[in-house]
């Protein structure tokens, strides 16, 4: 197996352009299946959980190729309604092609996608939505078979903000007859681009990023070509990184207002933010600050995807911080992983009490899931020595070639094969 070796003690510096947003291109991605046509998507990051989408999106008659940052699609030859479940069990947000499917074939076979490392990840709030919707959903064991002769528009109260489920909803209510409103709607960033991308193909919604979202129905979606926002999450882990790093770095092409929360936690550790339109300049000369309480929660608070990345900064701070997560039930697989690198990380149920070390020292250790990799990442750039990391598959389901972005901010992080990593 592929593993990322790091040399720790190096301050990041230099200049790095953000990718697209992963979590904005999946839903999209399987959105375009709704128009017949050609639909190019620009700015879409070179992921394997994106090469996955395409696959999926293959295996039902899509023409799908990726260059480079461009995907061009052609869905005309779209006839199949059943997602394999080896696929389904690859990638959880196949859940996706739920809506899109019934809005555009009336019927779509698929399974239950199962939990992860980081929680059980239902998606009883995607199936109410679509039933409310008028599709009809028959479960056999793990297997789901969703019908729709029409899909009608309908009220919908969400009992949780799911991002997901506002998502397949939006989508499913696109074509719908009459009007569709979700109420309790998640407010992502990636939500607003799924909206501008459905009405750039002919839908009729406002209201995304807020949490009542309107949908009007339309006869029918036509193609388009959409640039994809850049990846906040990304952004965030690589100022993270800069900062832990003691380091200097810009980022281009990121959008600040999608990052309001993250850079507010960040100053109140000390660290400098310097924005200019789609630029951003982080840098960190002190020891990070404490933070009494850092509560994750969905947008526009603190996102989850960033809490196990600053986390390493809170190790390395002067003080006593508290992260408590409430999005996922098992997100904390890092800890005993930082632990191992010298981190003072007590855990209470959904708290971490972490007390700030000097210093962390490198170790082996392993990826057990996306966020928690990038955890790990950071912490070897901190580290006093070698760290390496193991099970990095996950590191680039939402990252495009890591080793790459950080090599060329001055890291001296490699990729190597088993026979490699030996020598280390
Ligand atoms: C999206 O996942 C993101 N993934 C996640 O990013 C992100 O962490 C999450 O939103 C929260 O922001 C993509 O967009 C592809 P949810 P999603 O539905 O849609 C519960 C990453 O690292 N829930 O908002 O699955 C669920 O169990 C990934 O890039 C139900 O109970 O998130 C969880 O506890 C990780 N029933 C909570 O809601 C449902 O029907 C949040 O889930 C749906 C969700």
């Amino acid at each position: 197996m592929e593993k990322l070796v790091i040399e720790g003690g190096k301050p990041l510096s230099g200049a790095i352009k953000i990718h697209g947003a992963k979590n904005a291109a999946l839903p999209i991605l399987a959105a375009a299946i709704m128009a017949e046509g050609t639909v190019t998507l620009t700015n879409v990051p070179e992921l394997s959980d994106i090469g996955v989408m395409l696959g999926i999106l293959r295996s039902l008659g899509c023409e799908a190729e990726q260059q480079g940052d461009t995907v061009t699609l052609n869905t005309m030859g779209i006839h199949q309604t059943h997602i394999p479940e080896h696929l389904m069990s690859q990638m959880r947000s196949s859940i996706f092609l739920m809506g899109p499917l019934l809005a555009r074939l009336g019927r779509v076979e698929l399974y239950q996608p199962g939990g992860c490392a980081i929680g059980e990840r239902k998606i009883d709030l995607h199936l109410k939505g679509l039933s409310a919707l008028g599709a009809k959903i028959e479960e056999t064991g793990s297997k789901i078979v969703c019908t729709a002769e029409q899909l009608l528009g309908a009220e919908i109260a969400l009992d949780f903000p799911s991002v997901g489920a506002t998502e397949n909803i939006m989508m499913a209510a696109v074509m719908a007859k009459g009007m569709t409103t979700i109420i309790g709607a998640a407010r992502e960033p990636e939500i607003q681009d799924l909206q501008n991308f459905l009405n750039s193909m002919g839908a009729n919604i406002i209201g995304a990023g807020t949490d009542t979202i309107t949908i009007e129905g339309v006869k029918e979606l036509a193609p388009c070509t959409y640039r994809i926002i850049p990846d906040r999450i990304v952004a965030g882990t690589v100022m993270i990184a800069a900062a832990v790093t003691k380091g200097n770095v810009t980022l281009e092409r990121v959008n600040p207002a999608h990052l309001t929360s993250a850079i507010h936690v960040l100053k109140r550790t000390g660290v400098q933010i310097a924005i200019d339109g789609d630029i951003m300049n982080v840098s960190c000369l002190t020891r990070p600050k404490a933070v009494e309480r850092i509560i994750t929660s969905p947008h526009p608070a603190f996102p989850t995807d960033l809490q196990s990345q600053i986390m390493v900064l809170l190790s390395l701070a002067d003080g006593l911080s508290i992260v408590k997560e409430t999005v996922f039930e098992g997100r904390f697989k890092h800890v005993d992983e930082l632990s191992r690198m010298g981190a003072d990380i007590r855990v209470d149920l959904n708290s971490a009490f972490i007390r700030g070390v000097p210093r962390l020292y490198g170790a082996s250790v392993e990826a057990t899931d996306l966020r928690a990799g990038a955890a790990l990442v950071i912490a070897g750039l901190a580290a006093q020595g070698t760290t390496i990391i193991d099970q990095i598959h996950h590191i680039d389901r939402g990252y495009d070639r890591i080793e790459l972005m950080l090599t060329q901010l001055g890291a001296k992080i490699q990729r190597t094969t088993p026979v490699q990593t030996e020598k280390h």
